[in-house]
């Protein structure tokens, strides 16, 4: 078929919204086997874990490059190195930390802050309940991570905090989204794109992301 025929990818489309749905094999087939009701904890995580490293490669790929000298074996050369802003990593507590340990796997210099919210099952709206976060927020950028935005409350919460600590650049990485969620942390902070694995159908009547992989924390530490 044409390009003309051929359907418009959902990476494409989603796009046009700022959100990066990495739609790569390996993350595809791994995220499969996560939503899988049987999939126990311990390969939960590890898949968590080998997808955030996917993920992370794309909040990442627009950084900043300097050129250093350096010699290899056989002769000198100008080769590029990180350069500009430094990293932290904004783990949405718990589940956040799911994916905060395949990031720091690829940048272990990258700083790193804590959002305790639990989600209120009846008003589903966010309880702080921890909030930690290095002094100099305004100088990094901010990778907010947290597996499921269904809602966006928690989301949201998260970073109108790290905003109010000074962060002005600022990404949100999560493995699953909502369609209301993506429209929601949009609305509210237009600034800040959004990297995932998948956009799902939308939310059930408890808040829940449908087909979605079920409750995240839960899942990742073996509770109920
Ligand atoms: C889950 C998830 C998000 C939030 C998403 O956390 O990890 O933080 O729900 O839902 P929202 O977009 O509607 O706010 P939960 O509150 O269950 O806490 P937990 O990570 O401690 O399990
Ligand atoms: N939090 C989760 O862990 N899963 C959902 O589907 C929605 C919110």
């Amino acid at each position: 078929m044409g390009i003309e025929g051929a359907a418009e990818s959902v990476a494409v489309r989603w796009a046009r919204h700022g959100v990066s749905v990495i739609d790569h094999p390996l993350v595809q087939h791994k995220l499969t086997l996560m939503r899988v009701k049987e999939t126990p904890t311990v390969e939960f995580r590890r898949l968590l874990r080998e997808i955030s490293m996917l993920l992370c490669y794309e909040a990442t790929r627009d950084l900043e490059l300097t050129a250093t000298t350096i010699e290899t074996p056989l002769t000198t050369m100008q080769a590029p190195v990180l350069a500009g802003k430094k990293l932290v990593f904004a783990s949405i507590l718990r589940a956040g930390n799911g994916l905060l340990e395949g990031m720091l796997d690829l940048v272990p210099s990258a700083r790193v802050a804590h959002v305790g919210l639990y989600r209120d099952p009846k008003t589903l709206t966010a309880v702080e309940y921890y909030f930690k976060a290095p002094e100099d927020m305004h100088e990094r950028r901010v990778i907010v991570l947290d597996p499921m935005l269904a809602t966006a409350n928690s989301a949201v919460a998260a970073v109108d905090r790290l905003k109010e600590r000074g962060a002005s650049d600022l990404r949100f990485v999560c493995l699953l989204a909502a369609p209301e969620g993506i429209e929601r942390l949009r609305s509210n902070h237009p600034d800040v794109p959004i990297v995932t694995a998948a956009v799902d159908e939308g939310l059930n009547s408890h808040g829940y992301i449908v087909p979605g992989l079920g409750d995240a924390g839960d899942r990742m530490f073996g509770t109920k």
